[in-house]
């Protein structure tokens, strides 16, 4: 039986599509803390979640250290691309996969949680996508580079202006890095190393801003390499995993429960002086200058 030391909190992850991703792994070590789990799932992929969890997909994932399995309060459908509805554009409206779908802008959706929950204390940002980044940035177009940022970047500030009247004091906000905003990861392309530099950056002014304007923390964690479904898109996520277990500190796999656990911590009081950091979760590969696989140093 875990400490349930979030016995009674409610925490809203967003850019939760599945039971593979980071997402996912922090709702569930939140959840087995006690917490109210709540979950933003993006627009179009809502409704193949939510057939998944329903016909029983997810329950393996599911189950908690005390055996039963995890419970989401709510799921709400966000594209944190969009902050109100007139910021709407005409083609994503009438997009087939959007059709039907309403309320989902980033305001919106603070709106129907602070009516269906009061306040909330949690808030993970676990989202990116850059609709170019198996592409080079020397060869990004500038609506692609302009879109990782919007819903890489700017959805993190865009999540903390709207619900940041919605969080307690106390409260705490995260959000999911990599490395590649300060050091170069061939193939981490289409503005994504400059999405995630943003991130960082945005991460110490927020903590600064939100910290004064509503007492709440805001940090992020560099995480290492997973198999996630928006990582297997990049294309060569598997060599990552195989180049971090040959050159980093620790040679193990890294979970995603590992990234939960560091959440959870950062995420709950036992880290109430901790604000404005980016946190390496990565077996201390970014601590390596060299690789120690290299043929050249062999
Ligand atoms: N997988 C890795 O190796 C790795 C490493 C470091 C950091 N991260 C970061 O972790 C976070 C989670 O990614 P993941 O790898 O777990 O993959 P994931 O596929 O589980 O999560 C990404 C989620 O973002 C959602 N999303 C995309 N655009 C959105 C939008 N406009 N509005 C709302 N949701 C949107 C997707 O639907 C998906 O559910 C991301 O920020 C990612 O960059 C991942």
């Amino acid at each position: 039986m875990k400490s349930q030391n979030l016995k009674g909190k409610v925490a809203l992850v967003v850019g939760v599509g599945d039971d593979q991703g980071y997402g996912w792994a922090i709702a569930h070590a939140l959840a087995d803390e006690g917490a109210k789990i709540v979950i933003g799932t993006w627009t179009p992929i809502m409704k193949i979640f939510q057939m998944s969890w329903d016909s029983g997909k997810f329950d393996e994932s599911r189950k908690l250290s005390d055996g039963s399995l995890m419970q989401i309060e709510k799921v709400y459908s966000i594209d944190a691309m969009y902050d109100t509805p007139e910021s709407v554009p005409e083609e994503t409206k009438t997009n087939k996969r959007y059709l039907g779908s309403t309320g989902y802008t980033v305001s919106e959706v603070a709106k129907s949680i602070e009516a269906d929950f009061g306040k909330i204390d949690i808030l993970v940002h676990s989202l990116a996508n850059g609709p170019e980044v198996k592409k080079p940035l020397l060869e990004t177009s500038r609506e692609g580079y302009l879109s990782a940022i919007s819903s890489s970047s700017y959805s993190f500030v865009s999540l903390i202006r709207y619900f940041g009247p919605i969080i307690n004091t106390g409260g705490s906000v995260l959000n999911l890095t990599y490395i590649a905003s300060n050091r170069v990861v061939p193939g981490y392309g289409g503005g994504m190393s400059s999405a995630k530099a943003a991130l960082e950056s945005d991460t110490r002014t927020l903590a600064f801003e939100a910290g004064r304007k509503w007492k709440i923390r805001v940090n992020s964690i560099s995480a290492g390499p997973l198999a996630s479904r928006a990582a297997k898109a990049i294309g060569f996520i598997g060599k990552m995993i195989d180049y971090s277990h040959e050159n980093a500190p620790l040679q193990k796999d890294l979970t995603s429960s590992e990234i939960g656990h560091a959440a959870t911590f950062l995420l709950s009081p036992q880290a109430s002086a901790i604000t404005g950091i980016v946190l390496f979760v990565d077996n201390g590969l970014h601590a390596m200058a060299t690789s120690t696989d290299s043929p050249t140093l062999i």
